[in-house]
C-alpha cells in the first residue's frame, strides 16, 4: 500500500520517458513536487536506475530526505515559479516528471534539452500551464507526455508493477512511509491541503 496510485503513476512516468528515449547518462532528470508521493517514488526509482535526479521542492527541510532517496541536486521551488516571457531558456534537463503544472511546467518546458520529454502527471500547482509557449516543441522537439493511471491498459499495468518490484528499492520505500490510523485522517487532510505531508501515508484501517 505504500506504493499506491502515486507509486504506480511514478513508474508509468518513468516508463513513458524511457519509451521516448531517456537513458541514464543523458543528463539530469527533473522531478517536481519531489517531497510528495509521486515525486518521492519517482526520485527513488530514477536514482536507482542510474539517473541523476534534480528534485524540486518548496520545503528546504526535506533536502536530506530527498538526498536519502537518491536526489543528486535540490532545486528550490521559487526558482521555477516566476512566469517569464522568454521563448526558451538554457537546456538543462534530459527528462522531467512533473506533478505540479502551473507556472512550473511552463518554465520546465523551456529548459528541456533538445528532443527530451516531460511526463505530465499532476496539477498540485494549478490546472493550466502558465507562460507556456509553442517554442520548446517546434524548436527543440520537446515532447509533453500525458500520464493517466486510471484507464491504463491491463498489460501496461502489469509491466509497471513488475518494474516497481524490480526498480523501487524497498528500503527507500520504507523511508517514504508514515503509518496512520483512521482517527488521524481529519488532521492528515488538513496537513495535505497545507502541503505538509511528505512521501506516502499508509492508513491501517484495523488500528
Ligand atoms: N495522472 C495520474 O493518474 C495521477 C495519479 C496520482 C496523482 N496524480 C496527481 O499528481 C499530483 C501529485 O500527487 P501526489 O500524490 O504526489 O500529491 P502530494 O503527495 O500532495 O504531493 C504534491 C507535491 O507537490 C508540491 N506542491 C504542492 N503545492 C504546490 C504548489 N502550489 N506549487 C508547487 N509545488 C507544489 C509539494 O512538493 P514539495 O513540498 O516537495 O514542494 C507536494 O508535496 C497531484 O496533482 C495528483 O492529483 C495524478
Amino acid at each position: 500500500m505504500g506504493v499506491g496510485t502515486a507509486g504506480l503513476t511514478a513508474m508509468l512516468s518513468v516508463m513513458a520517458l524511457e519509451d521516448h528515449g531517456l537513458r541514464p547518462g543523458h543528463g539530469p532528470v527533473l522531478v517536481t513536487g519531489a517531497a510528495g508521493g509521486v515525486g518521492s517514488v519517482a526520485t527513488a526509482i530514477l536514482a536507482n536506475l542510474g539517473h541523476e535526479v534534480a528534485a524540486v521542492t518548496g520545503r528546504p527541510e526535506t533536502a536530506d530526505y530527498l538526498k536519502g532517496l537518491g536526489a543528486a541536486q535540490i532545486v528550490a521551488r521559487e526558482e521555477l515559479t516566476e512566469v517569464t516571457r522568454k521563448p526558451l531558456e538554457g537546456e538543462a534537463w534530459a527528462g522531467s516528471i512533473d506533478a505540479v503544472a502551473g507556472a512550473m511546467l511552463g518554465r520546465v518546458l523551456k529548459q528541456m534539452k533538445y528532443g527530451s520529454s516531460v511526463a505530465a502527471v499532476g496539477l498540485a500547482g494549478g490546472a493550466a500551464i502558465d507562460g507556456a509557449l509553442i517554442t520548446p516543441f517546434i524548436l527543440r522537439g520537446v515532447n509533453l507526455l500525458g500520464i493517466d493511471s486510471v484507464m491504463q491498459p491491463y498489460a501496461n499495468r502489469l509491466r509497471a508493477w513488475e518494474r516497481i518490484a524490480g526498480d523501487l528499492p524497498m528500503d527507500k520505500l520504507e523511508e517514504m512511509i508514515r503509518p496512520a490510523t483512521l482517527s488521524d485522517l481529519p488532521q492528515l487532510g488538513r496537513d495535505i491541503l497545507k502541503g505538509q505531508v511528505k512521501g506516502r501515508v499508509v492508513v491501517d484501517v484495523n488500528a
